[in-house]
């Protein structure tokens, strides 16, 4: 389902080499937009860049190292846009990390890894993202959240938690940015099984954690779903596709969930 008004849009997304964010700089360019995507994978980054020129143009799509715990770096992401497409209509901040574990035998280094990609790098996305945006007097920032935003997370507390504080700072930066024509939103997924996220790391980390076999965390994962299926990058594309529209435009500081009925608040 397309969304015809984002034709000639500029957009940048962070974490954009792969997975998810690599489904959303699709989505933005199959929807007519110029995309800026950003990662610390570089060699990815080439080959997504070669791949998509080739497929739509290289005048419509951009990509540049962007670690988005790095503020200079998160600058250079949010300049290229501005430079090369003469604009940032729409910041989508997906980069995201997950490290699991008991709580009680956390190593705090990698809780606070979690925290400096999930929590800090939004936020310096959004001092740099919305800056720009406040000055063009418009924009739309969507930040990708999960539904371990809304509610604890087993064995998961670190990726719970930033996602948790990350739905604060959405809230507060939507009430700073109300009145200057910019809206700060975010997505809450679902579980999206399919992902590299889950079939590199997550299905091996929840079967050793619970002591099952990957297979039954799958069954167990869809058993949560009210609709009984894996979240789709595509389901989650939808919703950020209207956020990042003007469709969406008396909508601030909201937290969407695209779970399948698992998280209702
Ligand atoms: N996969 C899921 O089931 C799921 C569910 C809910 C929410 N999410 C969220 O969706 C987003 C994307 O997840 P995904 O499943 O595509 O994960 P993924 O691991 O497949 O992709 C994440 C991308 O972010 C990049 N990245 C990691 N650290 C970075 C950093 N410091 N700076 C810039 N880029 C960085 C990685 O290189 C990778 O390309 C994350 O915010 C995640 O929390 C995922």
């Amino acid at each position: 389902m397309k969304n015809s008004e984002l034709t000639g849009r500029a957009v940048a997304v962070t974490g954009g080499a792969q997975g998810l964010g690599r489904a959303l700089v699709e989505r933005f360019l199959d929807e007519g937009c110029r995309v800026v995507a950003g990662d610390l994978q570089e060699a990815q980054l080439r080959t997504l860049s070669d791949e998509l020129s080739a497929r739509y143009g290289g005048d419509r799509i951009a990509a540049v190292r962007c670690d988005v715990t790095c503020e200079s770096e998160v600058e250079t992401l949010v300049a290229t846009c501005l430079r090369q497409f003469g604009a940032l209509d729409a910041f989508i901040a997906n980069a995201g990390i997950l490290i699991s574990g008991p709580l009680v035998e956390f190593d705090a280094a990698k809780w606070r890894k979690v925290m400096e990609v999930n929590l800090v790098g939004q936020m310096l996305c959004m001092k740099h993202a919305l800056r720009a945006m406040a000055q063009a007097g418009r924009g739309a920032y969507v930040q990708i959240n999960s539904k371990s935003g809304k509610k604890g997370s087993f064995k998961n507390s670190a990726y719970a938690a930033s996602k948790f504080g990350a739905i604060g700072l959405m809230q507060s930066a939507a009430l700073e940015m109300a009145e200057l024509g910019v809206r700060v939103n975010a997505v809450c997924p679902g579980n999206l099984l399919d992902s590299p996220l889950w079939k590199d790391s997550l299905f091996k980390q929840y079967a050793q954690n619970q002591g099952v076999t990957e297979a039954e965390i799958r069954r167990r994962y869809i058993d949560q779903a009210p609709m009984k299926r894996s979240c789709q990058y595509e389901d989650v594309c939808n919703v950020v596709a209207f956020l990042a529209s003007d469709a969406s435009g008396y909508m601030t500081g909201q937290a969407l969930n695209v779970t399948g009925g698992q998280e209702m608040r």
